[in-house]
C-alpha cells in the first residue's frame, strides 16, 4: 500500500491516504517533543520503537474486546491503520498522583487513586490543552453525552487490560492518554498511538521512570535505553524483529 496524500502532519507523526479510501498510514517518525513542541529533538529509531510497542498494546487490547484502528504495521515505523475521523479530546487515565494533577491540586506525589481519575482535555496546542468537563465538551460539539460516557468506559476499559498486562512485565501504568475516532459507521474506535510518548511507566521494583518524562527532564540520553526496555519487556522474544 502507498502513501499518497500528507493529510495531517503532527508533532511527531505524519498521516498520509492511500488507495483505500478507508484506510490510512501512519509514519511514526523519530522527533521527541515537549511543552507543546516548544523543545524538540530527534532520537534515533524512536518512531520504529514506539509504533512497536504501539502495535503490541493494541493487539493485546483488541483480545480483551477494545476496538482500535490497527491493521498492519508493513514497516517497523509505518502502521496502516483505519481512516478515522479524529474526536479532539485526550482522554486521560490516572492510577497514581503526579504530573500536572499534582501541579494543579492539592494532592502529594504519588497518591494511588482508587478508582482512577478519568480526565479530559481538549486537544488544541494554540489553547495549550484546557482541561474540559461535561457541559464545555457538548457546548464546544466535541461529543455528546452519550459519547462522553463511551469514551469514559473504553478509557476504564483499557486502563484495565492494560495495567494487568504490563504489570505483569514489571511496569506499572501510572497514567497515560488516548485519543478515539469515528469509523464510516460512527462507531467510535481507539486511534492514535498507545507508547511511552504518551504514558508515565515506571518500573515496579525500582519505580525507575520508562516514559518520555525522562526526555521532560532533560534527561535526553537516557530516554532512548528506557523506551527499547519496555519494548524487550513487553515483546517475547519469538515476536521480537
Ligand atoms: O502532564 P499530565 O500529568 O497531565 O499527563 C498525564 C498523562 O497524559 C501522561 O501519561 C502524559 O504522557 C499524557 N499526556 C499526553 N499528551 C498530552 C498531555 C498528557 O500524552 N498532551
Amino acid at each position: 500500500m502507498d502513501k499518497k496524500e500528507l493529510i495531517n502532519n503532527g508533532k511527531v507523526k505524519s498521516v498520509y491516504t492511500t488507495d483505500d479510501e478507508d484506510a490510512v498510514i501512519i509514519e511514526f517518525r523519530d522527533d521527541m517533543t515537549a511543552g507543546d513542541g516548544a523543545r524538540k529533538e530527534v532520537m534515533n529509531k524512536k518512531g520504529s520503537y514506539n509504533a512497536l510497542i504501539s502495535t503490541k498494546l493494541f493487539k493485546v487490547l483488541e483480545e480483551n474486546g477494545i476496538k482500535t484502528q490497527f491493521i498492519d504495521l508493513p514497516e517497523t515505523n509505518v502502521m496502516v491503520a483505519k481512516k478515522l475521523d479524529m474526536i479532539p479530546i485526550e482522554v486521560i487515565v490516572r492510577n497514581i498522583a503526579t504530573g500536572s494533577l499534582i501541579r494543579k491540586y492539592p494532592i502529594a506525589d504519588g497518591t494511588k487513586l482508587n478508582p482512577p481519575i478519568v480526565q479530559m482535555d481538549f486537544k488544541a496546542d494554540e489553547f495549550h490543552d484546557p482541561m474540559l468537563n461535561d457541559s464545555i465538551i457538548k457546548a464546544l460539539g466535541l461529543a455528546t453525552q452519550e459519547e462522553i460516557d463511551e469514551l469514559t468506559q473504553k478509557a476504564l476499559k483499557i486502563n484495565e487490560i492494560l495495567s494487568k498486562f504490563l504489570l505483569e512485565a514489571g511496569i506499572i501504568l501510572v497514567d497515560f492518554k488516548v485519543e478515539f475516532g469515528k469509523d464510516k459507521n460512527g462507531e467510535i474506535i481507539l486511534g492514535d498511538e498507545i507508547s511511552p510518548d504518551g504514558c508515565r511507566l515506571w518500573d515496579s521494583e525500582t519505580l525507575d521512570m520508562l516514559d518520555k518524562e525522562l526526555f521532560r527532564k532533560g534527561k535526553d540520553n537516557e530516554v532512548m535505553d528506557a523506551y527499547v526496555e519496555v519494548y524487550n519487556r513487553i515483546i517475547p522474544d519469538d515476536e521480537k524483529i
